[in-house]
Parts: C-alpha cells; structure tokens; sequence
C-alpha cells in the first residue's frame, strides 16, 4: 500500500488551489511530497529558492516535504522510492493533457499510478499566471494565494 504521494509542478508561486490540494492528499497519504521542478520550460517569475519558501512557509505539517528536482518525474520518483503521483483535476479541460501525462509516465516507468484529486469548485479556474497577471495589474489576490504570496508578488509589483 502507498504510504506517500508526490505532488510535483513549478508552482510559480503556489495557489489556494494547490494548497487545497494538497490538503486533500494529506487525507489519503501518510507523507506527502511536494516537488518544486527546478529547470521549467516556464520562464519562472519565482526563482527555486522562492518557490520551495513559499511553500513551506504555507504548508505547516511535517507530513509534507518541500523540495526541488531536476529532470524526468519517473527519475525522481524512483529516486525517492514513491510511485504515486498526485495531480488536481480542475476542470474537464485538464483532463486529456493529465491521461497523455500520466500514460507517459507510465510507460517511463511502469511501477507509477497517478491519483486524480478534484480541486474545490471555488478554485477550478486558478492557475498560477492567473494570479501573477492579478498581482501585476493590483488585483484583490486574497481569496487566491496565501498571505505570504501575496506579500511576494506585491513587492516584485508594488515596490
Ligand atoms: N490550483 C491552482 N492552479 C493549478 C492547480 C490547482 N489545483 N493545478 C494546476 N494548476 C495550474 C498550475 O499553477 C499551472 O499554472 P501556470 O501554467 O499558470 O503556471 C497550470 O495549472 C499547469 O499545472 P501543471 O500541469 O501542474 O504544470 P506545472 O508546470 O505546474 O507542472 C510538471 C508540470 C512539473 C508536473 C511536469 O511538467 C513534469 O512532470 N515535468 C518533469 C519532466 C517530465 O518528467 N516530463 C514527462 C512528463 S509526461
């Protein structure tokens, strides 16, 4: 039985979506990772480092650990010695890029089962540019990210 998940993306920064998310893992998983990729494809607003504090200032449980990983999910996944992947379903539009993922992965590495979670409905629309374009632009964040993100993006858009 799966004792632990890995929850991975860029989380540039981090969202109440993933948080809700990963609160959900937490009820199905004894430990859960959360993995910060370090060489996106993304041009990251955030750099690693910030990425990783960010979370971990968010997620207060020693259930979850915080860290970065470079290269193929599989690699890290074997690595670790944990085969469960965690990803959120926000909405019917996620889902054949998350069947084309998962079946990837699986074919890299056979051991490997993703595990879908629905995110809350509230926030089946937020990504993470979402909230960078609203913290740009002055946006009321706050029902978006956790406070400590919205103090981040305030002072790389606000001064
Ligand atoms: N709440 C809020 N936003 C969410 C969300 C949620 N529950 N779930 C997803 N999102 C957002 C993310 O913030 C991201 O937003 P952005 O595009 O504005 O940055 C977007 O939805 C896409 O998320 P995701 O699909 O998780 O992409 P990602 O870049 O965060 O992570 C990896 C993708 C890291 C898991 C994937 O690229 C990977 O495994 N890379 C390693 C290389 C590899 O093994 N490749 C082969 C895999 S087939």
């Amino acid at each position: 039985m799966a004792v632990a998940a890995i929850y991975a993306g860029s989380f540039d920064p981090i969202t109440q979506g993933h948080l809700d998310i990963i609160t959900r893992a937490l009820s199905l998983f004894e430990k859960v990772y959360v993995s910060v990729i370090e060489n996106i494809e993304k041009e990251p607003l955030f750099s690693i480092q910030e990425r990783i504090h960010m979370i971990k200032d968010s997620v207060q449980d020693d259930r979850v650990i915080v860290e970065g990983f470079q290269g193929l999910l599989v690699d890290y996944a074997r690595e670790k010695n944990v085969f469960t992947i965690i990803r959120g379903l926000r909405a019917v539009s996620d889902f054949e890029y998350e069947f084309q993922m998962s079946l990837t992965n699986r074919a890299l590495e056979p051991k490997i089962d993703t595990v879908f979670l629905m995110t809350d409905q509230k926030y089946s629309y937020l990504s993470s540019s979402i909230v960078r374009q609203l913290g740009k632009l002055g946006a009321n964040i706050d029902a978006f990210v956790p406070s400590n993100v919205k103090q981040k993006l305030q002072e790389i858009y606000c001064g």
